[in-house]
């Protein structure tokens, strides 16, 4: 009795696992048959083109009904989705000439606010003439990484980029000299998940006395670049350091003109540390020493002075240092003896 039911079971559970694999590669058939592109989502796409001047015909393939094959377009292949639109530029090569002939140019169409499932937004260096950047990026909800780095965009951050609670990676890297508008930051406390942040030659002056405290409310945070970005506060004091993690901290050309703080040394896990040309006076603090994993340390065109701390002969990993223009006094040689 006893072995005949373990062979029932036995049965039963051989046909249910037969039901499972043959559902699974029905499934699988019926996934690569969906895998085109969604209609909406090409109608959407093909406006944003439109929106585009292309000299150079980068966008020669979004032609056809399948915009997954479309160039810097791709979907999941189970849903037929867009996840990715990567339209970088290829890097300029300058046997080509002049360069610009590469460049899109132009606006960006809100058509795109259909893409639900996008979670990957690279436009990096496509002219965008110092427009404003649109605000329904914000309305995005899956992206996880939005790259608008040497975009040419002008005006204010918008705040609604804070609605991106998934986004890991955020460059809005500035390099032009399109007329900003003053910017704040508190928006960034919605960004729990960012491990990237650059935010280079925004006007940040509108959160120059909570900056701190709001990029201390992300504590998974591992790069944050904020060069040119008029901070002109350095508080001296945090209450408790909640981003420990970071590698990467780049707070040049902000006119700080304070001391080196404290609570720069507890950040343990640092690799690059950039302070250059923020009026920072007094000496450079013994609790260097804190900062082992330190490969690259800039503290040029600053205010620093006296003897350098010998501690800076402990940062065994140091592979470039930069203290010019400062009013250090003394030998410097004795204490880069120990770096090989
Ligand atoms: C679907 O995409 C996943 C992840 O990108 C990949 O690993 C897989 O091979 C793809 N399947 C097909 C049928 O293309
Ligand atoms: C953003 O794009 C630029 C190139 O246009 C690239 O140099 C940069 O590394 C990208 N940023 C991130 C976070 O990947
Ligand atoms: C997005 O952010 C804006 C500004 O912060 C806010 O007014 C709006 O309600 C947010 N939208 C969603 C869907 O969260
Ligand atoms: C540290 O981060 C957590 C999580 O974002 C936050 O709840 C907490 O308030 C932060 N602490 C400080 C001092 O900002
Ligand atoms: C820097 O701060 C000192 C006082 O702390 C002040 O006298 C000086 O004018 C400031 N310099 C700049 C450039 O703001």
């Amino acid at each position: 009795m006893k072995h005949s039911s373990t062979f029932i079971n036995g049965k039963c559970f051989f046909i249910f696992l037969c039901g499972i694999l043959f559902l699974t590669k029905l499934s699988f058939s019926i996934g690569e048959l969906e895998v085109a592109c969604r209609d909406v989502e090409r109608k959407a796409l093909d406006k944003f083109k439109r929106g585009l001047a292309d000299p150079s015909g980068r966008l020669s393939s979004w032609v056809g009904d399948d915009c997954c094959r479309w160039e810097g377009v791709s979907c999941n292949n189970r849903t037929g989705h867009v996840v990715e639109l990567n339209l970088r530029s290829p890097s300029s090569n300058s046997l080509d000439g002049d360069g610009t002939a590469q460049t899109l140019s132009g606006k960006i169409d809100p058509s795109l606010i259909v893409l639900k499932d996008l979670n990957y937004l690279d436009l990096s260096k496509i002219d965008f003439g110092g427009s404003q950047i649109p605000s329904f990026i914000g309305s995005l909800q899956s992206l996880r990484y939005l790259n608008l780095s040497g975009a040419s965009f002008g005006g204010t951050i918008p705040p609604s980029l804070g609605n991106l609670s998934r986004l890991v990676y955020l460059d809005l890297n500035k390099v032009d000299q399109f007329e900003l508008t003053k910017s704040s930051l508190y928006w960034l406390s919605g960004l729990s998940s960012l491990k990237y942040l650059h935010l280079r030659g925004w006007d940040l002056s509108m959160s120059a006395t909570d900056w701190l405290q709001t990029v201390n409310r992300l504590p998974t945070l591992l790069e944050l670049h904020l060069p040119f970005c008029q901070l002109s506060n350095l508080p001296l004091t945090l209450p408790s350091l909640n981003f420990t993690s970071l590698m990467v901290l780049d707070l040049s050309n902000n006119g700080f003109n304070s001391t080196i703080p404290n609570w720069l040394f507890n950040l343990k896990s640092l690799v690059h540390l950039d302070l250059n040309s923020n009026n920072l006076y007094g000496p450079l603090p013994d609790k260097i020493a804190y900062l082992g994993s330190l490969q690259k340390l800039d503290l040029s065109l600053n205010t620093i002075e006296g003897q350098l701390s010998k501690n800076l002969g402990k940062l065994c990993n140091l592979r470039s240092l930069e203290l010019s223009q400062n009013r250090i006094t003394g030998e410097i040689t004795n204490v880069l003896d120990s770096l090989s």
